[in-house]
């Protein structure tokens, strides 16, 4: 498999030959579910958020980083428009649907609807470009889980990358080429399938990665539809470090919506002072103390009807469902500031500036938007007290997941050895903590051939 490392090598650098044996791996098991022949490989990576929490669906600012962690797929175009796809985890098992614009889903929560909502958004895609059918389906094997895979349900974009995955062998396979940022537009889009109003961060740090560098990304499109970004390089003599405290909420999408209905009810109620807002990114410069005497603090979605607001298109309200109007859009608002400080720190090489940003970006989630949960709390106080950490939070969605740190290289060991003892000593729980080598955007990888021998 000496072909693999060229490319393998201007992906994952000096990981390279560990990753040839995980694609090695992966084309003989996709050799003995679809038999020999061409096989397409794509990968998307996950992504670990910097800062800039809850912003992106209000047209805000976020920071991510593409991780070297990623998920692959194994493709080989069919000439008719089935999708069957297995996976290399036993406890995922096959599944397989027509592409077309309205695809029947599986189950909530089912893997196969990542897929679903990517080759649905497709065939709708390709009908408004007034490109009809033969769609093509795809043989397909996903290959994610450890060592090298995406941390699943860790906040760090697992479901979001089997989509763009998905999406970009689907749109390889018949012929549609859009550019990167079309794509991951689509993809975000396309995620609304599985029933999450979230927003477009996973996918475009998915897609427009570079490595070494964050994306500076700003949520709001231009009238063109175009979005204005900047891939910031990471600090010098720091590891970005990552420990998953292991906690897996079980109703994140529920929380989730919640928080994005808190933000919507907002919008409407600013609407009375500035009518033509539609996020609440348009009220960013209005100072925070003009806004919060039109938000109340709690307001049931029930109270917002009869004042003739509806929060239509999002998913699990009731008209009791309590919403905490104010303190959510304050962490909105405060956040985008951060995010654009924490970009200048970035460019100005002020690491602790940076530091002091995301340990109140953590306690802004925290307190405001209340998205942390006991455990992650723990981490994140162990890590902020060790030696040589500029500053530390919760990312991702919340309840559940992941911190980071920004950490001096030479403290790394003490560090991990610091938050490990002290999370187990609270918990009872082992974390799993490990280093971020941020890696570039997802594509294809390599096109390979296989033999009846292979
Ligand atoms: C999830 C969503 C993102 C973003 C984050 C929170 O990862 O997919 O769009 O909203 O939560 O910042």
């Amino acid at each position: 498999m000496s072909e693999l490392i060229p490319p393998l090598r201007t992906i994952y650098g000096e990981e390279a030959t560990s990753q040839a044996q995980r694609y090695a791996e992966a084309l003989s098991a996709f050799a003995s579910t679809y038999g020999a022949g061409e096989v397409l490989i794509f990968r998307a990576p996950g992504r670990v958020n910097l800062i800039g929490e809850h912003t992106d669906y209000n047209h805000g600012y976020v920071l991510p980083v593409a991780l070297d962690r990623d998920t692959l797929l194994l493709a080989r175009p069919r000439s008719d428009a089935t999708v069957r796809l297995s996976n290399m985890e036993a406890e995922f098992s096959p599944r397989a649907f027509t592409i077309g614009p309205d695809i029947p889903p599986d189950p909530p929560g089912d893997w196969g609807n990542y897929a679903r909502g990517a080759a649905q958004a497709l065939a709708r895609q390709l009908r408004r470009a007034d490109r009809r059918p033969p769609l093509r389906g795809l043989d397909g094997l996903v290959v994610g889980g450890p060592p090298h895979g995406v941390p699943r349900g860790a906040g760090l974009s697992s479901s979001s990358v089997l989509t763009v995955v998905v999406a970009l062998a689907l749109a390889h396979v018949n012929g549609w080429q859009p550019d990167g940022v079309t794509l991951a537009r689509f993809c975000s889009e396309a995620e609304w399938y599985v029933g999450t109003r979230g927003g477009i961060m996973d996918q475009f740090i998915a897609l427009l990665a570079r490595r070494g560098h964050a994306l500076f990304l700003d949520c709001r499109p231009d009238t063109a539809g175009r979005y204005r970004m900047e891939h910031v390089p990471l600090p010098q003599g720091y590891h970005l470090l990552i420990a998953d405290s292991g906690v897996r909420h079980g109703n994140v999408r529920g929380h989730y919506n919640r928080r994005v209905a808190a933000c919507r009810a907002g919008v409407a109620l600013l609407r009375a002072r500035f009518p033509a807002i539609t996020h609440l990114r348009d009220v960013q410069e209005v100072p925070w103390a003009e806004l919060e005497p039109f938000l109340p603090e709690e307001v049931t979605v029930g109270e917002l009807a009869e004042r003739g607001i509806e929060l239509e298109d999002v998913p699990g309200l009731t008209p009791d469902t309590r919403l905490r109007v104010r303190a959510r859009c304050r962490h909105v608002w405060t956040e985008n500031r951060r995010v654009q400080a924490a970009v200048a720190a970035l460019r100005a090489g002020q690491v602790a500036t940076l530091g002091r940003l995301l340990n109140e970006a953590h306690a802004s989630a925290r307190d405001d938007y209340e998205i942390s949960c006991p455990e992650l709390e723990v981490l994140v106080q162990a890590a902020q007290e060790a030696d040589g950490v500029a500053g530390a939070r919760l990312t991702g969605a919340g309840w559940g997941g992941c911190i980071v740190a920004l950490v001096r290289d030479d403290a790394v060991p003490a560090f991990e050895a610091h938050v490990a003892r002290r999370y187990q000593a609270e918990t009872g729980r082992t974390p799993a903590i490990f280093a971020c080598r941020s890696g570039p955007g997802a594509g294809l990888v390599i096109a390979v051939t296989l033999s009846e021998e292979d």
